[in-house]
């Protein structure tokens, strides 16, 4: 099966090249900037053209929350614009696609888990322009996937545990939100249940089954503050540094971006549709500080 995934060193697009190693009847393509550029509509139809992907999958998009409040024309060029055009170049090759999205689609407001059909009513410029991004995608190819996903980390890239790492080996204690509620979710996690969830649209007889919007999290529901202490504790049972959390609320560290104070995402449509099951965060967490203290330790 031939995939092709815009953006090559992003979380979600490393860890799906990975992934792919291990399953030998994959070829990955991957569109990177310059070259493949989502704000250049023809660069994207044109690699589609070329590479003949049996499916596509777009993790590629302006990820700078805050940065978007003050760059909405760049946050809807990518997000909106540049999503609808790999839409359209999927479905002008044939293929179906599997577009990321978030969980900053909502308000927040909810006091449990958010499930697909809940409504939309995202904060700010980035939830808005993801949002308009699922709209156009699914005008423009009716064999779509949107996965909102949420939370992510990785060994790589800029993620909240790469930022506790290093903040604790800057300071003796860090302060950190208690107040909003999500799910972490393990980029490596993320890229096996896409590969998994392109084979079953690709071989569907019917692609109608899978089509639509899905929540594709972790399964454990935290605050920031809780997931900053199980980073740490990780931390020191590694012989890494651990620093004490004192937890603050929201208000007392304003962001240019509001965030939902709630963005925790029901997976039952995964696991019922897809058959698709998330490894706990403790196992996931444990894999991501294992490979980041080895990185840092170098070749043993
Ligand atoms: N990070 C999170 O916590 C989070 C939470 C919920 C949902 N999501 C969604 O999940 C998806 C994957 O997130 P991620 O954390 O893997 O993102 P990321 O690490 O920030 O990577 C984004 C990638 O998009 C590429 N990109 C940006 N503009 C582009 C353009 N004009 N043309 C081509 N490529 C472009 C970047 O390429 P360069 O390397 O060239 O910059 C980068 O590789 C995104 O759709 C995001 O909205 C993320």
């Amino acid at each position: 099966m031939r995939i092709f995934v815009l953006g090559a060193e992003g979380q979600v697009a490393r860890s799906l090249r990975e992934a792919a190693t291990a399953e030998s009847d994959l070829v990955v393509g991957c569109g990177r900037r310059p070259e493949v550029d989502l704000l250049n509509a023809a660069s994207v139809e044109s690699a589609l053209e070329a590479f003949r992907p049996d499916v596509v999958i777009n993790p590629a998009a302006y990820t700078a929350v805050d940065r978007a409040e003050s760059e909405p024309e760049a946050a809807f060029a990518i997000n909106r614009d540049g999503a609808r055009a790999v839409a359209t170049a999927a479905a002008n090759a044939g293929a179906p696609i599997i577009h990321l999205s978030t969980d900053y689609v909502f308000d927040g407001r909810k006091d449990s888990a958010y499930v697909e059909t809940d409504a939309v009513a995202p904060q700010g410029i980035y939830g808005r322009s993801k949002l308009e991004g699922e709209l156009a995608v699914m005008a423009a190819n009716a064999d779509h996937i949107i996965a909102r996903t949420s939370w992510i980390y990785a060994p790589f890239g800029n993620n909240f545990v790469r930022t506790m790492l290093r903040l604790a080996g800057e300071r003796d204690r860090v302060r950190v939100v208690n107040d909003q509620l999500g799910c972490p979710t393990y980029a490596p996690d993320i890229a096996v249940a896409l590969l998994a969830m392109a084979r079953r649209i690709a071989n569907a007889e019917d692609r109608a089954r899978y089509s639509g919007v899905v929540h594709l999290a972790g399964p454990d529901a935290m605050t920031w503050c809780d997931f900053a202490r199980a980073i740490f504790s990780g931390a020191a049972s590694r012989g890494g540094k651990a620093v004490p959390v004192d937890p603050i609320s929201t208000a007392e560290y304003p962001t240019p971006a509001a965030r939902p104070a709630n963005s925790r995402l029901s997976t039952a449509k995964l696991a019922s549709v897809f058959d698709i099951h998330l490894p706990p965060m403790q196992r996931s967490l444990a894999d991501c500080l294992d490979r980041l203290m080895q990185s840092e330790r170098g070749p043993s």
